[in-house]
């Protein structure tokens, strides 16, 4: 694995990649690196010629008062757990490089970035659709992956790669869990052992919502109740938001009556986590 750190030589090695009739799988990340990003890893190894893995912590998309600063770094257990994953480049771009001195330009999807975690973290996705494109712009790949525990992050590239007519497949994985079903983060990081068994609740009230839908329960408020009172039965967990959504406005879903998004995000100690899962009605 190469560790590449300049905007213009990555450009140089995806541009020769390119024009020797290789794809490029890529997948961008702010580092931590964990088994979620490992299946992205193993996937865009799959199905490209040539994987490269960005980390770069994005100070755009974080809001004031977030934990850019204190983000977690482990950049020479990220090189490893890249270069075992068969990552060809490891792109570490600098702040420098990516924001010089008077950038004035940002992408803005409109509508889906407003609610959810829009609403929490104000300005957040026009950081996150900003430096996805420039990324884009600078490794061109033909496939981006992405997770889906961050589903209304997905959802802001996809809008985005669809109405700036970008040639790129984005393609979403499965959250990867805990045992506990804990989702993985790079986040989790923060939580201690007792946040760790509290942060549990989240995955099992997911679980109980998917039965209760299973179950025939259509009205989202019920649904809604009962994952409060699951999350809030553990010690610890603010709830900041509890959605029941249409997975492609994410507009809140009264009555379940299609596919529906089931969108949560807590505060556990110093880590904000989100989860979510889909329910369908047929
Ligand atoms: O999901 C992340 O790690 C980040 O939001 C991303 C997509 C790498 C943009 O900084």
């Amino acid at each position: 694995m190469k560790v590449i750190s300049s905007i213009i030589d990555i450009k140089k090695i995806s541009s020769d990649l390119r024009n020797s009739g290789k794809s490029i799988g890529f997948i961008p990340t702010m580092g931590a690196l964990h088994m979620g990003h490992t299946s992205l890893m193993e996937k865009a190894k799959k199905d490209n010629d040539a994987v490269i893995l960005s980390i770069f912590v994005n100070p755009t998309q974080f809001t004031a008062g977030e934990d850019y600063h204190n983000y977690p770094k482990d950049i020479e257990k990220d090189k490893i757990i890249a270069s075992k994953s068969e990552v060809d480049y490891l792109f570490l771009p600098s702040a420098d490089e990516m924001y010089p001195e008077g950038y004035k330009t940002f992408v803005n999807v409109e509508d889906i970035t407003e609610p959810l975690c829009g609403k929490f973290r104000l300005g957040h996705f026009k950081g996150v659709a900003t430096v996805v494109l420039k990324l884009f712009n600078i490794v061109k790949p033909k496939r981006a992956y992405f997770g889906e525990k961050d589903y209304q992050q997905l959802l802001v590239i996809r809008r985005m790669a669809r109405d700036l007519n970008l040639d790129i497949e984005i393609i979403n994985m499965p959250t990867i869990r805990e045992k506990t079903g804990l989702a993985m983060s790079s986040r989790n990081r923060y939580l201690n052992q007792n946040e760790m068994v509290s942060a549990a609740a989240i995955y099992k009230a997911l679980k109980i919502s998917q039965e209760m839908v299973k179950d025939s329960e259509r009205i989202s408020q019920k649904i809604i109740n009962e994952i409060e009172r699951v999350i809030k039965s553990e010690d610890g967990i603010k709830i900041e938001y509890i959605s029941i959504c249409d997975p492609d406005t994410l507009e809140d879903m009264k009555i379940i009556n299609d596919r529906a998004l089931i969108a949560i995000a807590v505060r556990i100690g110093n880590a904000r986590l989100i989860d979510n899962c889909m329910v369908e009605v047929r």
